[in-house]
């Protein structure tokens, strides 16, 4: 990890793709339920900030929502969606009809990245290559990703997409302090081999790493050993627990590119402001061997 203390955060490659965004993005599959005027402020507050990745998928209903917003004004934002594949529907056909479904909603006529949301068994990773090639060359997508695959299948995934030309961009898997079995189980191994950003999904562990240490009465002891060992490092900074979560991630690896969910425009500013400073080297390993349990 780097150790240059006060450091900002410069920013990331979504792999070899030439597009290049803020080191954190925003998920957004809790926008559909949220207050409308904070989620405008939200889009608003990261826009503003650079090219922050918006993250968005079919499946979430909250393609319209972010649609709406990219129509309130323009931004600097990177739009990213995901096609839901299920038995039946993979073919490079139904992807491009999901495709021009998603561009309909978010008003676009090209999105930043398409993922395939995850793999299905049975069903070889050239089919959903076939479709994401022709989502880059038709022009729809200006770079493409999986989510929630493995190493292996990441890498044949990325293998056929290299015999067309076409790089892949980014996994997207669940990975955060309290789960970090990306880094065992082969897929961050790939994404530094491939050059591949790792998305991370629920940095913040759906809201567990964000709770302040004296609020911590049922948490696991694991969980509360880290939570102390985050809260300790906060207060030296002057910052909050969900900050030093992130800026772990940021810390463990120059592919990581973790996507907080937030709805509310404040949470969102003090995501963004984790960029601003690092983690020392004995800060980091303090919190790596807190969180080690959590490593499979
Ligand atoms: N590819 C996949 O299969 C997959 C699966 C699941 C999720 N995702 C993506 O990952 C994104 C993140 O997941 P997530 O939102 O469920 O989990 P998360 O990012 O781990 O946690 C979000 C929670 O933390 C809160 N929060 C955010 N910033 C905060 C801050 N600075 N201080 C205090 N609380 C803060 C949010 O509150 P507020 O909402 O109140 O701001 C929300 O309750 C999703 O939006 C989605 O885009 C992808």
């Amino acid at each position: 990890m780097p150790a240059d203390h006060e450091m900002p955060h410069d920013m990331r490659p979504l792999g070899r793709t030439g597009i290049h965004v803020l080191p954190l993005g925003i998920g957004t599959n809790k926008w559909r339920r949220a207050d409308r005027g904070a989620v405008l402020e939200t889009y608003r507050t990261i826009g503003e900030a650079g090219p922050c990745m918006i993250d968005t998928a079919e499946i979430y209903f909250s393609e319209r929502v972010v649609g709406d917003c990219l129509r309130a004004g323009p931004t600097r934002a990177v739009i990213a969606s995901k096609f839901l594949p299920f038995p039946g529907r993979t073919s490079p056909r139904r992807l491009m009809r999901a495709l021009d479904g998603s561009l309909a909603r978010l008003g676009l006529k090209t999105i930043d990245l398409y993922y395939v949301h995850y793999p299905l068994p049975f069903i070889d990773v050239g089919v959903f290559a076939e479709g994401l090639i022709e989502a880059v060359k038709s022009g729809k997508a200006r770079a493409i990703g999986v989510a929630n695959f493995n190493a292996d299948k990441m890498r044949r995934i990325a293998d056929h997409l290299a015999r067309a030309g076409v790089p892949l961009a980014a996994n997207q898997v669940n990975y955060s302090l309290l789960r970090r079995a990306a880094e065992t189980n082969g897929v961050l191994e790939a994404c530094r081999e491939l050059d591949v950003a790792l998305v991370a999904y629920f940095p913040l562990a759906s809201g567990r790493l964000t709770q302040p240490s004296d609020d911590m009465g049922t948490k696991a002891m694991g969980t509360k050993a880290l939570l102390t060992c985050l809260a300790d490092i906060a207060r030296a900074h002057d910052a909050s627990i969900s900050q030093v979560a992130l800026n772990w991630l940021l810390a463990r690896d120059s592919h990581v590119i973790p996507i907080p969910g937030a709805t509310k425009p404040h949470h969102a500013r003090a995501n963004l402001d984790a960029l601003s400073w690092r983690l020392s080297k004995t800060e980091y390993d303090a919190i790596d061997q807190a969180s080690a349990p959590r490593m499979a």
